[in-house]
């Protein structure tokens, strides 16, 4: 697998393409080169996903020295998607949708440990965990791939193979308004990273594609 050259454009609106993943790797992912600057006590994750996976796969993957499952978001099978936030897994099962991509918003925040989870769209029952939790930094911020340690430690049994997009992070709750227009690339808020300006980086192969 090659390392792809450096974009020329470091933050290129990705609005009409999507991000494959060809087949199952132990390489193959993207890394997210945003810096998270502070310690989070308040996140939201938005991505859209498509793929006929069975199998377990990683979707989104935030990892610290300390914790290689900071947030985790995660696909144990159809019908099911895992958040873990400081190494705790919490669970959300949905209905299953062979032939049609998948945007999901996770939101966590730490006061209360209150998990916000939409599932294209609309809100679904809210839960905690981690109450009092804090998620550090500096993280290492992966799409594709599960990290098991910083910046690596990958299973090709995890990995995702598809297509992923509109991938968004703010570091704040967001309300089920901002969930819909994330689902159509106009955030009312401003992300700390958005599919509009994003700082990736392609490791192995992963094309971006219209
Ligand atoms: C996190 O969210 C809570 C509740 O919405 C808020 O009170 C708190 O100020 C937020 N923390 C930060 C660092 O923004």
């Amino acid at each position: 697998m090659l390392e792809q050259p450096p974009l020329s454009h470091p933050l290129p609106d990705l609005v009409s393409s999507v991000l494959v993943f060809p087949q199952a790797s132990q390489t193959a992912h993207v890394r997210v080169t945003a810096k998270l600057k502070e310690p989070l006590d308040n996140f939201t994750v938005c991505l859209r996903s498509y793929t006929d996976l069975r199998r377990p796969y990683s979707l989104f993957s935030c990892a610290t020295k300390k914790q290689s499952n900071e947030i985790l978001l995660f696909k144990p099978g159809p019908g099911q998607y895992e958040l873990s936030v400081g190494d705790k897994p919490l669970l959300f099962t949905v209905p299953t949708s062979l032939g049609q991509s998948e945007h999901v918003c996770v939101s966590w925040e730490s006061s209360t440990g209150i998990v916000g989870f939409w599932f294209n769209g609309k809100p679904w029952p809210r839960k905690g965990l981690r109450k009092g939790y804090t998620v550090g930094v500096p993280a290492s911020i992966v799409l594709g791939q599960d990290q098991d340690s910083f910046g690596g430690g990958f299973d090709e049994k995890q990995s995702f193979v598809g297509e992923i997009s509109s991938v968004y992070m703010w570091d704040k709750g967001i309300s089920n308004s901002g969930v819909v227009s994330a689902m159509y690339d106009s955030p009312e808020q401003a992300p700390v990273f958005g599919w509009r300006n994003f700082p990736y980086k392609i490791v192995g192969e992963v094309y971006l594609k219209p």
